[in-house]
């Protein structure tokens, strides 16, 4: 049996209603550092646990269970797209997707298959197992285009992107071609995960700050454009995530969806200004939670300072937390940001 829509505090905000309480969750809750993840990963590897539906549901709720937070993020990656699309994948131990054969030049394109939602039944397998169980909303997720691009042309994790970059710059049609293919899949990706269950979704364009505002308008912008409007049939909350992306948030704002994550690189009063009407997600330095106790306390003061916290708000790290974080810690900053 599925639980009845929890309309709790997450949602609300996401939909830029007065809440209590702030909500709070954490981009790469689930996995990292958490015990029972680290005890199944002893015996299966990261691809294996995202397509076994219960081990996978286990993961995403062990935050919701050991750190009380108000979402529960379905465990999966962003490469399960581009794997569902024939693409071979192998998750690489302290390196990330490693893919054999990138997009070198424009002819390898055709080698993407078109999207069949029946290769992730088992991400709406998992989604139904988490719906069933969990009182808290569910996220699906997926990369956005030129984040999802980037890994299929330089073949592994890259911090310039220049293969992406000259790909883009040099063969510009071809790119049209890539980001338009990679845009339908990801609509029909999320369709697929609506369908079965989640509750919000989150396009990841954690690499997009690369970019800059002119190359983000002309070679960007229209897909993500596309995908949102798309999306907006799904009637469920769409957040819009990138780092780097202070120079971009006007943009950003142009794209019809509820909300936007931003990293620790902006204010929250800066980005609220740049964003407009929409709820705002972040955007504490995941690194200040190497500090002492004080300090994270202080930090989270300032960001809620500079808002309106309980209205249109979602509290969250600016990006992912790292592997080396104690979840004592994140325990303490749930219930420290739910009583202030
Ligand atoms: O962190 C982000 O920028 C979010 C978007 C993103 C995900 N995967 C979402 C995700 C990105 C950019 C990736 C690619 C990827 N996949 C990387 C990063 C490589 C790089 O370029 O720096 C890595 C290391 C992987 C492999 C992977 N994915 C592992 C080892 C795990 C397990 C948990 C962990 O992080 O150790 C995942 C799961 C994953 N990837 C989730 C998400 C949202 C699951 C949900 C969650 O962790 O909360």
């Amino acid at each position: 049996m599925t639980n009845p829509v929890n309309d709790g505090i997450f949602l609300k905000a996401c939909r830029g209603e007065k809440v209590e309480r702030i909500p709070i969750w954490f981009m790469r809750q689930a996995g990292r550092s958490l015990p029972g993840y680290r005890k199944l990963r002893e015996t299966h590897d990261v691809l294996t646990l995202t397509q076994t539906p219960e081990l996978a549901a286990q993961v995403s709720m062990e935050p919701v269970e050991r750190l009380g937070v108000d979402a529960a993020i379905l465990f999966a990656d962003i490469m399960l797209l581009p794997i569902a699309m024939g693409v071979e994948v192998k998750i690489v131990e302290g390196v990330g997707p490693v893919i054999d054969k990138p997009i070198e030049n424009p002819d390898a394109i055709v080698r993407l298959k078109s999207f069949d939602p029946r290769n992730i039944a088992f991400l709406q397998e998992t989604i139904r197992i988490l719906r069933s169980k969990l009182e808290v909303p569910v996220i699906g997720f997926s990369g956005a285009p030129f984040t999802l691009a980037s890994y299929l042309i330089e073949g592994k994790p890259s911090r310039t992107w220049l293969a992406t970059k000259r790909f883009m710059l040099e063969h510009s049609e071809a790119w049209y071609t890539l980001m338009t293919l990679l845009s339908e899949a990801i609509v029909a990706y999320l369709h697929a995960q609506v369908e079965a269950g989640v509750q919000a979704i989150q396009l990841f364009d954690s690499w997009v700050g690369a970019l800059s505002p002119a190359e983000y308008r002309q070679y960007v912008l229209p897909h993500m454009q596309r995908i949102f409007s798309a999306l907006k049939n799904e009637k469920v909350p769409r957040i819009h995530f990138g780092t780097h992306t202070a120079g971009l948030l006007r943009d950003f704002a142009d794209v019809d969806c509820e909300v936007i994550g931003v990293d620790w690189r902006i204010g929250l009063a800066d980005a609220k200004d740049r964003i407009g009407g929409k709820a705002l997600q972040g955007n504490m330095d995941s690194a200040i939670l190497l500090a002492p106790w004080e300090t994270i306390q202080e930090t989270v003061d300032s960001m809620l300072k500079e808002i309106n916290p309980k209205q249109g708000y979602i509290f969250n790290l600016g990006h992912g937390v790292l592997p080396e974080i104690d979840d004592q810690k994140l325990k303490k900053l749930v219930e420290y940001v739910h009583s202030t």
